[in-house]
């Protein structure tokens, strides 16, 4: 029998409240604190960006980090992702942006949606999509009118979105805050006083979409009224924003670190990580958010970089896979717990300062009752201290927070950890040694045997061009692909001063980077690999080279493109030259001369879902560079 209206209608107001869709909020913000429907609030944060997952893990993700003590879930938004190709918008899958804030609403938890629409992110070109630099007369970043324009497009789109989808609190949905821009402050000084204009712009732009939600600046010291400036950063406890009408936000706390190939994995200590929120708290913060919270995979090609890797676990409390990674994200959730015990306290006053020695502080909230809550910190790192607080006597190990929600009692320590700690179990899939042919892992995974696809050397596609002189890549891909060969025709007599005997030369490539493969007549002659630091290539290998025609091929690859720096956008990849031909008596330069170019691969065109182009073999194809099958017809 179905319950009677009025308890039906009481029934679905309790389960919309759950959902925190109850009914529009009003969302300000003063000095201390954000203001939600007139209430300030105590805010613990996480990022998790929804394509760096499947749409099957954001409501598993987000159940770990509502039980991780969560309260907000922040997202970049990606333009690259959403609007591949200008006017073109894709919001399928993994870019369901509104499907993902649904589902954090449906757990009940609130939305930092930071837009951008430049995110950084170690996302491929910070989120810009490469078409925008195509754009006749576009300055990225600056007070220029085509970067305005699309900007501003993009931001609104984001925006109606959500307005129609009824997502903003102030319709009812789970974003209480809104990013534009993204540490602009860090770089502005490089675009002169048109930064200052360009922010500016950004600011009123972003308001007047009228989201009905504060919006946020982070790393901007001069963000403009009623933007907030924010933090972001290892620690943020000194961090004041630019007016004493702000509240003290911190937008990213990196709970590790991004991995690039080829470097170290990173890790953060949980008991470092604790103490810069507790020492946040202590200071007067009220709104933290971990980046990442989970930081997942850098699924297709979009990674930033370069030489981001594809995983983006980032040694976050919920790991690549979706796995609670212990003690991170136990001891974590201990401490959000214990801020919370503090919640009243912490939103009714600011804190009172009290020194109890050398490196060792006390913080005090107290409400007009009485309510009390402290903070007090050992910020030595090397010797633990013993203090007297309130005419009690407290250990406090080094470099650490102890909480103290009703003035008297510990109930945490940053640097205690008491939660459970667990080791996960990794099932590998066949992995091989350089020397053997034996598994080193062996996995739960049967194989029936290895299939690969054969991609010629050179030239082999009949959309390629021919130019005179070397070609930047990105300018000449627009990043359709990572791949772009760069192939010539050398005559030689065999008398040629670049020989060292009738055959023998030194082949040497400079290259912007980030890989190159180099090949003479069908046959790898040498690689070269950049890095994270120096992205640089410089080959210079000895090649065999035969009288008559000889066909040197160069492919030059990108691995992520450029993220982060002031004019990122215009860091150029592929081969610039000098391509040089070096003997004992002379050399030649073929810079200038005229090139064959290949956009992207054979593979890439026939698709890896072709079964028809896949090769069987039962044993692991290795140390084989690209085969060339056809270079006779050459
Ligand atoms: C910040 C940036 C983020 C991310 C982070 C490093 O400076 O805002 O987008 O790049 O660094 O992971």
């Amino acid at each position: 029998m179905a319950p009677p209206p009025l308890l039906q209608f009481l029934l679905l107001l309790l389960l919309c409240c759950d959902l925190q869709l109850c009914a529009a909020a009003n969302v300000s913000y003063d000095h201390r604190a954000l203001v939600v429907d007139g209430s300030r609030r105590v805010l613990i944060s996480g990022s998790i960006h929804y394509p760096r997952s499947t749409p099957e893990m954001w409501p598993d993700l987000i159940d770990k980090s509502k039980d991780g003590g969560l309260d907000v879930i922040e997202t970049y938004v990606f333009w690259n992702l959403h609007e591949p190709v200008q006017g073109q918008y894709d919001f399928e899958g993994r870019k369901d942006l509104v499907r993902f804030v649904k589902t954090v609403a449906s757990a009940g938890l609130y939305v930092h949606l930071r837009i951008g629409p430049y995110v950084c992110a170690e996302w491929n070109y910070g989120g810009f999509p490469v078409w925008l630099h195509f754009i006749p007369g576009i300055k990225f970043r600056t007070d220029n009118e085509p970067f305005k324009r699309e900007m501003q497009r993009f931001t609104a789109k984001i925006v109606d979105m959500m307005k129609q989808e009824k997502l903003y609190a102030s319709q009812g949905g789970p974003i209480i805050l809104s990013q534009i821009e993204n540490e602009y402050g860090n770089v502005d000084e490089h675009y002169g006083p048109a930064a200052k204009t360009y922010i500016n712009w950004s600011a009123s732009m972003a308001t007047s979409l009228d989201t009905g939600v504060p919006w946020v600046m982070c790393q901007q010291s001069d963000a403009p009224d009623p933007i907030i400036n924010t933090c972001n950063g290892f620690y943020c406890d000194q961090f004041t924003p630019n007016s004493n009408q702000k509240p003290k936000i911190w937008t990213e706390n990196w709970s590790g670190w991004f991995l690039d190939f080829g470097g170290r994995v990173p890790y953060r200590p949980v008991e470092d990580l604790a103490f810069s929120v507790a020492r946040f708290f202590q200071r007067g913060g009220t709104f933290q958010n971990y980046y990442m919270y989970h930081g997942g995979t850098n699924f297709g090609r979009s990674s930033g970089g370069p030489f981001i890797s594809t995983s983006y676990d980032y040694d976050a409390p919920i790991d690549e896979y979706g796995i609670v990674r212990q003690p991170k994200w136990g001891h974590l959730r201990d401490l959000h717990k214990a801020i919370k015990l503090c919640e009243k306290a912490l939103i009714a006053t600011d804190p009172t300062y009290t020194s109890l020695g050398p490196n060792l502080e006390a913080h005090v909230y107290k409400t007009s009752s009485g309510t009390c809550a402290a903070f007090l910190a050992n910020v030595n790192s090397n010797s633990d201290a013993t203090v007297t607080f309130y005419g009690k006597t407290y250990h406090l190990a080094a470099w650490s927070v102890s909480v103290l929600p009703d003035c008297e009692n510990v109930v945490f320590n940053t640097a205690q950890i008491i939660s459970q700690a667990t080791l996960s179990e990794t099932k590998y899939v066949k992995t091989y040694s350089q020397e053997s042919d034996q598994p080193i892992f062996t996995s739960e995974i049967t194989e029936s045997g290895w299939k690969y696809v054969q991609e010629p050397v050179g030239i082999s596609k009949t959309s390629a061009f021919k130019r005179e002189g070397l070609l930047e890549q990105i300018n000449t891909t627009g990043d359709v692909s990572d791949y772009l060969w760069y192939s010539i025709s050398v005559n030689i007599t065999g008398n040629e001063p670049f020989l060292f005997n009738e055959t023998q030369s030194i082949l040497h490539v400079e290259s912007l980077g980030h890989v190159l493969h180099a090949f003479v007549n069908g046959q790898s002659t040498g690689s070269g690999i950049g890095n994270s630091d120096n992205v640089n290539v410089l080959l210079e290998t000895t090649v065999s080279l035969v009288p008559g025609k000889n066909i040197i091929d160069l492919l030059s690859v990108t691995v992520g493109l450029q993220n982060y720096g002031p004019f990122f956008d215009l860091s150029g990849a592929g081969v610039t030259g000098p391509v040089l031909l070096k003997g004992q008596s002379g050399r030649i330069d073929l810079s200038s001369n005229l090139w064959t170019y290949q956009i992207g691969l054979r593979g890439e065109d026939l698709g890896l879902s072709d079964s028809s182009i896949w090769i069987s073999q039962d044993v692991l194809p290795k140390n084989s560079p690209l085969i060339c099958n056809d270079c006779s017809e050459k």
